[in-house]
């Protein structure tokens, strides 16, 4: 097959990468010249284990190639795919959709046969609908068939995903377009992957109602793990002993300091306002934003706590930035409102991160940064565990404590056993569980 892929940001690159490895022949086409360019020189716009190896490879293997030019991409294409940014709008939290249509008037313009255009990009219900009205108005000859088809990647695991995903939705009700797509994908359903064929509406739903019930699930867990704290139980056997009902799963059950992000943040509220504008709301998804919004502060609030209430000239160290482990992305990260919340009560906050700092330099101006968690945390009064990147799952706590000023540990992951922490000599404080006596 032919495939255009229009937009290299995670979701483009990475489709783009793997379709190419399936043996299609790929286009990534980018307005940005400065990122083809960059492409051209087996240079990666974004930080994603693996994806340098897998494009050089297909580059290499001529299947995959890129441009700024979309009618060069988008000829003879037999499916044209849509991955450009939908950013939450300034103001109303609705999903910008103005670089989605931009795309489609340009891909009408360009189409030379019949082809299957596909919504990638997490769309609001009747994106699809109007992506159509636009190819018809634009290009009126054009025979173009318009699917949803959206993608449930995780940063970081984006290329495992893509290869061993749980499903596949496909929103299309023609026949042609379908046969389409079971072709693209044929790889994969040769592994089994559930090929899910939907109407158009409903898999777009499907993408916002799944990232909502997994920042729903997150969500539960970091409110059951406040009680925990309060009662004296332990969140992570919580976690298991519901997550081993097979109804209800152990994944998305890690309690933390709320999630953060490009996707659950911006999905959930967009998903709101599409509620709102039909008027059905979705109760339960609001209480989600408000409290892990909340969240996000309250951890500040807890460093606070373990420094006696008082931070006025105190240092802390922040070991890990970005929202996640394997990504540089600080979008929507905790860190961000950690070090807000420190700076207001008068703390002097360091941070270390294995591949965020470049990001999160703009984001956090008064943050010292360090080349090791150890340079962190020297003469720092509390070193806090934020994001469980590998490098910071094994510290030398020990060393980690000679470096320290005063002794607070606080591990919002839970990734050290509280016993190893107070044998290195520190106070330990974590989250939802028993405060140690
Ligand atoms: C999420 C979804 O997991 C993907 O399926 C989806 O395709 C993607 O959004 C998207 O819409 O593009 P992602 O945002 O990359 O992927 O990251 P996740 O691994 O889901 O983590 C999101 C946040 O939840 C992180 O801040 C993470 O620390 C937090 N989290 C996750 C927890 O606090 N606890 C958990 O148990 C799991």
């Amino acid at each position: 097959m032919r495939i255009a892929m229009i937009g290299t940001g995670y979701v483009g690159l990475v489709s783009g990468a793997c379709f190419s490895d399936f043996g299609h022949d790929v286009v990534c086409v980018d307005k940005d010249a400065r990122k083809i360019d960059a492409l051209h020189q087996g240079v990666m716009p974004i930080f994603e284990p693996g994806l340098d190896r897998l494009v050089e490879s297909n580059v290499r293997g001529g299947r995959l190639s890129f441009t700024t030019d979309l009618a060069e991409g988008v000829a003879g294409a037999d499916a044209v795919f849509i991955a450009v940014g939908t950013p939450s709008r300034r103001g109303d939290g609705h999903a910008d959709l103005s670089y989605v249509f931009g795309a489609t008037e340009e891909i009408a313009r360009a189409l030379t046969g019949p082809a299957v255009v596909v919504t990638k990009s997490t769309v609001p219900v009747g994106t699809g609908d109007e992506v159509e009205r636009i190819i018809r108005e634009t290009a009126p000859e054009a025979k173009a068939w318009v699917v949803s088809n959206p993608e449930f990647l995780r940063e970081g695991a984006a290329i495992d995903d893509f290869k061993r995903p749980d499903r596949i939705v496909v929103g299309t009700e023609d026949e042609e377009a379908a046969e389409v797509m079971r072709e693209i994908y044929r790889p994969l359903y040769l592994n089994k992957a559930p090929l899910l064929f939907t109407s158009r509406r409903t898999a777009e739903l499907i993408k916002y109602a799944a990232n909502a019930f997994l920042a729903t699930k997150i969500t539960f867990i970091n409110e059951i793990a406040d009680l925990c704290e309060a009662v004296g139980a332990e969140v992570q056997d919580v976690a298991r002993g519901i997550g081993l009902d097979n109804r209800i799963g152990a994944k998305f059950l890690h309690a933390g300091p709320g999630y953060g992000g490009s996707c659950f943040p911006k999905d959930t509220l967009a998903l709101l306002k599409t509620a709102e504008d039909h008027q059905s709301p979705l109760r339960i998804v609001e209480s989600v934003v408000a409290v892990n919004d909340a969240r996000k502060r309250a951890m500040g609030r807890k460093v606070i706590q373990a420094l006696d209430g008082d931070v006025r000239g105190k240092t802390v160290a922040l070991l890990g930035l970005t929202f996640k482990p394997n990504t540089d992305d600080m979008r929507d990260a905790p860190s961000i409102s950690i070090v807000q919340a420190l700076e207001d009560a008068g703390a002097i906050v360091r941070g270390y991160d294995p591949e965020g700092v470049e990001q999160a330099r703009p984001l956090m101006r008064n943050v010292a940064f360090a080349d090791s968690p150890y340079a962190a945390a020297d003469g720092a009064d509390a070193v806090v565990l934020v994001t469980e990147w590998d490098v910071l799952r094994a510290l030398d706590l020990p060393r980690l404590a000679a470096a320290m000023a005063d002794t607070v540990f606080v591990d919002l992951r839970n990734v050290y056993p509280p016993e190893e922490v107070e044998e290195a000599g520190l106070r330990w404080f974590g989250v939802g569980r028993a405060p140690r006596g």
